[in-house]
């Protein structure tokens, strides 16, 4: 299995784009991504503005190249792009369910992108609880689990992808774990390679402090009793600065259970790029040039 992270905020925007190879297909999970319009108060200047432009462009080219499957876990413009719905002709595709377990506002999104769907006579399938085999290759979807602590903000769907002995779990938004769902639907796939969104640090008490701290203990639980080979850690907690030291006893605990805990652009062999999470010094011009403008392909 071959797993392919294309884009993420490890990566210099907010994503989860995964493209995972099998030998009997190829599936992109979440070909999408965006730039936080606000940060510090301050919107994203032109070092994020290209480098959104670089990834979409790569992002678009693989899925229309490469995947024969296309899953769009919720509604949220970091995870798809309504402008690509032609792109997805010719593929499978299964969506977070448009019409239950949905807020408003999603809700009104999936509508204009099934409209564009329909209006280039492409067909899509609800994803929730669905088991999907492809020779040997088996894709489980979850229920739908919460967006984080808060129902306010809809609910997202996980995947599983497995192939033999082999699976990559990609968790969506679940901005945790938090909820006890999303932790069981983890533990029944038992996954080999998980590559989770984690908490929402970056916005302190907005996010919950207990809830924070709920995650946490959930990601060491998970490894201590899962021990996965790889638990990649990005999208909303990747938006903080000091991720790593706010993930310093689930890395401690990744060493004593053999889990390597890394970036997602640590799993792709390239060093983290924190883009959104470095604005403000940008803005200030505290960083030297050569940091700023670093940024590998
Ligand atoms: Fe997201």
């Amino acid at each position: 299995m071959e797993i392919r992270i294309l884009a993420a905020e490890s990566l210099g925007v907010r994503s989860m784009a995964v493209l995972v190879r099998t030998k009997d297909l190829a599936i992109f999970i979440d070909p999408g991504a965006a730039l936080g319009p606000k940060r510090y108060g301050l919107p994203p200047d032109e070092v994020e503005w290209k480098r959104l432009r670089f990834l979409k462009e790569k992002i678009r080219k693989v899925l229309k190249e490469e995947a024969q499957m296309a899953v769009i876990t919720h509604y949220h413009y970091d995870h798809y792009d309504p402008e690509w719905a032609p792109d997805f002709r010719g593929k499978k595709i299964f969506l977070k369910d448009p019409h239950s377990n949905i807020n408003r506002n999603q809700a009104k999104r999936a509508r204009e992108l099934l409209k564009r769907f329909s209006s280039h006579g492409i067909l899509w399938e609800v994803a929730e609880g669905r088991r999907e085999f492809f020779g040997e290759t088996e894709i489980v979807f979850s229920a739908p689990l919460s967006h984080g602590p808060q129902p306010r903000f809809g609910a997202v769907v996980s995947v599983a992808v497995r192939e033999g002995k082999n699976t990559f779990l990609h968790t969506s938004d679940v901005s945790g774990p938090v909820q006890k769902e999303a932790l069981h639907f983890f533990y029944q796939q038992e996954p080999e390679i998980i590559f989770l969104d984690g908490p929402g640090t970056y916005l302190g008490p907005r996010f919950g402090l207990e809830a924070a701290d709920l995650a946490r203990k959930n990601l060491i639980r998970l490894i201590d009793d899962l021990r996965p080979n790889f638990l990649i850690l990005d999208h909303h907690l990747l938006r903080d600065l000091s991720w790593h030291k706010w993930a310093e006893p689930i890395f401690e605990m990744g060493a004593r259970r053999g889990t390597k805990v890394i970036s997602g652009a640590e799993f792709m062999g390239k060093e983290p790029l924190l883009l959104e999470a470095l604005r403000r010094q940008r803005y200030k011009k505290t960083l030297s040039k050569v940091d700023t403008f670093l940024i590998p392909g």
